[in-house]
């Protein structure tokens, strides 16, 4: 390797921090994604990213159905400098646009902020993606949010989120009052109380005072019983003893926890600061050639999501790649590893919101949307120099089950292709009855948009009108050790057994209660919620 390119991307790697924020509906994702893009100088008001989205329901019309629905299922990654880091936020898809998506976009995240409204605490979408980060090991975030509105007890937040997720806590900053009443926080790092001024909606930067700790002139500025309040929670928290560990941070053991109000900008900065100081740089990737790190100079890359018909104009597609190592250059040939043929990249773009940009070069860490002509699916490795294949994204467990039906026989072949095409887009999970008789296949999601997403682009793409019915089950698991383990325990009750599209065993639940009771009755079946989809 020549010196300049290993510094190169020495360096890259050294800048970059790449994250996705996983939150409930309405946390305030967006209204945080705003506020993050204001202090990186992305947009200089806040009200662009709302207002870009509230413009897309009325303009956008590269699908039909997105207009109808009035929401967006293109994704975004973002990307913005910060006190020289380039940062890439990697968009997950949720409200009514849930979909398996959501997840995958956090197989190519390093880190994960956990968005928390304090009022709610933890909510299932975030519990559900939460479960996703810690499979992975990544480190995450807690930002809680919405302070300047009456919520619950910080303590017992952070209690929530020890007890529910297993995470060890330990706040950074901690409220100055709550509601009204929310002045500020205090920076437990370098013992300094930050009070903030509220801006006009909060569209520009909280101005703010610091003062430390002991300072004399905290009696003009704060009320005292706030400052009481606020001395005795922190003897609290010093008493718990709890102390920063950014290993067990980066193992995902530990959650340091920030809290602040995104819409006034109150904690915003600082949390953004603490941030890139703590979060994890681009790392070590476990492929089929073993650890490879991100400077290896090679060009390596998966994709982790594939997007059909973002533009109306063009009707393509899209291949959404991480890249691990090396430096990804325009126009540049890599082998396609499932394929082995070799394909030239042609056409990147870097997307922030709905407009694309061209893109010349690419470092670890960030993510390159790739013209896809149907050559990648999920999961696919590309790589220049000595061939390697990364583990693969998983199957994540479906909620969601339909039977997909083709009522008209002359549309056979065109229905079987579109199914088989969208399955290995990734689109949505195939299963089939273990009956021979019953042919028709099971739709399973995550989200309910998949559905419609399948049956859509059926019908556009394929010409295939389709019938779909829904079924009663809200939990699926795969079986370790396959059918040799299924038959062994024989007559299973309250389930059925079918199989996904790689032949494998799948047990179907209409709820979780039953699913734990028959783990109860056999405990020597070993279910996953969980299915690698590559080995
Ligand atoms: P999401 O992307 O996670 O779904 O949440 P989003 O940012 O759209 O925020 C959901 C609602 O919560 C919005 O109100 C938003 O203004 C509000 N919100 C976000 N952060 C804060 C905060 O720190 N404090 C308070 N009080 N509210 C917050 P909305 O009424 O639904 O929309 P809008 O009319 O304000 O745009």
């Amino acid at each position: 390797m020549t010196i300049e390119l290993n510094e190169e991307l020495s360096q890259a790697v050294e800048q970059r921090r790449n994250f996705a924020i996983i939150s409930h509906p309405d946390a305030g994702k967006t209204t945080l994604t705003e506020k993050l893009l204001l202090y990186g100088g992305a947009i200089h008001e806040a009200g662009a990213v709302k207002a870009r989205r509230d413009q897309r329901k009325v303009t956008s019309d590269w699908m039909a159905m997105e207009q109808q629905r009035g929401i967006s299922i293109t994704s975004t990654v973002l990307q913005f400098v910060y006190h020289s880091c380039q940062i890439n936020l990697l968009d997950t898809p949720g409200h009514q646009d849930f979909s398996e998506d959501t997840y995958r976009t956090l197989a190519a995240a390093d880190n994960a902020v956990m968005l928390i409204d304090a009022a709610k605490g933890l909510e299932p979408q975030t519990r559900k993606l939460f479960e996703v980060c810690k499979l992975r090991g990544i480190p995450i975030f807690t930002f809680v949010n919405k302070l300047d509105r009456p919520g619950r007890e910080p303590l017992e937040l952070l209690d929530e989120i020890e007890q529910e997720l297993g995470l060890q806590t330990y706040a950074v900053n901690w409220p100055i009052g709550m509601g009204d009443r929310f002045k500020g926080v205090f920076d437990r790092n370098h013992n300094q109380i930050h009070l903030f001024e509220r801006s006009a909606h909060g569209s520009k930067e909280a101005r703010s005072t610091m003062v430390n700790l002991g300072d004399a002139k905290i009696q003009e500025l704060l009320d005292q019983d706030l400052y009481h309040q606020l001395k005795d929670e922190l003897e609290l928290l010093e008493g718990a003893g709890e102390k920063l560990d950014l290993d067990l941070v980066h193992q995902g053991k530990m959650t340091p926890v920030f809290f602040g109000s995104a819409m006034t900008n109150f904690g915003v900065e600082l949390f953004l600061k603490c941030f890139l100081e703590y979060a994890l740089k681009p790392g070590d990737h476990q492929s089929s050639a073993g650890k490879i790190a991100p400077t290896y100079p090679e060009f390596t890359g998966f994709v982790f999501k594939l997007q059909a018909n973002m533009d109306p104009k063009h009707r393509d597609r899209v291949a959404f790649v991480r890249v691990c190592t090396g430096k990804f250059e325009k126009d540049m040939t890599v082998n396609h590893a499932r394929t082995g043929k070799a394909v030239r990249l042609s056409r990147p773009q870097k997307l922030f919101a709905q407009e694309r940009e061209s893109i010349d070069v690419a470092y670890p860490g960030d993510v390159i949307g790739l013209n896809n002509p149907g050559v990648f699916a999920i999961g696919d490795t590309i790589y220049t120099g000595q061939k390697l294949e990364y583990e693969g994204i998983p199957y994540f467990s479906p909620e969601l089950f339909a039977t997909l039906r083709n009522p008209n026989p002359s549309k056979f072949k065109q229905f079987q292709k579109g199914v088989s095409e969208l399955r290995e887009e990734g689109a949505v999970q195939i299963m089939y009855s273990t009956d021979e008789a019953k042919r028709d296949p099971i739709l399973a999601a995550v989200g309910q948009l998949q559905f419609e997403v399948v049956q859509f682009r059926l019908q556009n793409e394929y010409g295939v009108e389709t019938i779909l019915d829904l079924l009663p089950y809200t939990v699926a698991r795969w079986v370790d050790g396959g059918w040799d383990a299924l038959n062994k325990v024989g007559r299973l009750f309250n389930t059925i057994t079918v199989k996904d599209s790689m032949g494998r065993p799948v047990l179907l639940f209409r709820n979780e209660w039953n699913c734990q009771q028959l783990q109860g009755d056999h405990p020597e079946l070993k279910l996953s919620s969980i299915a690698p989809v590559f080995s």
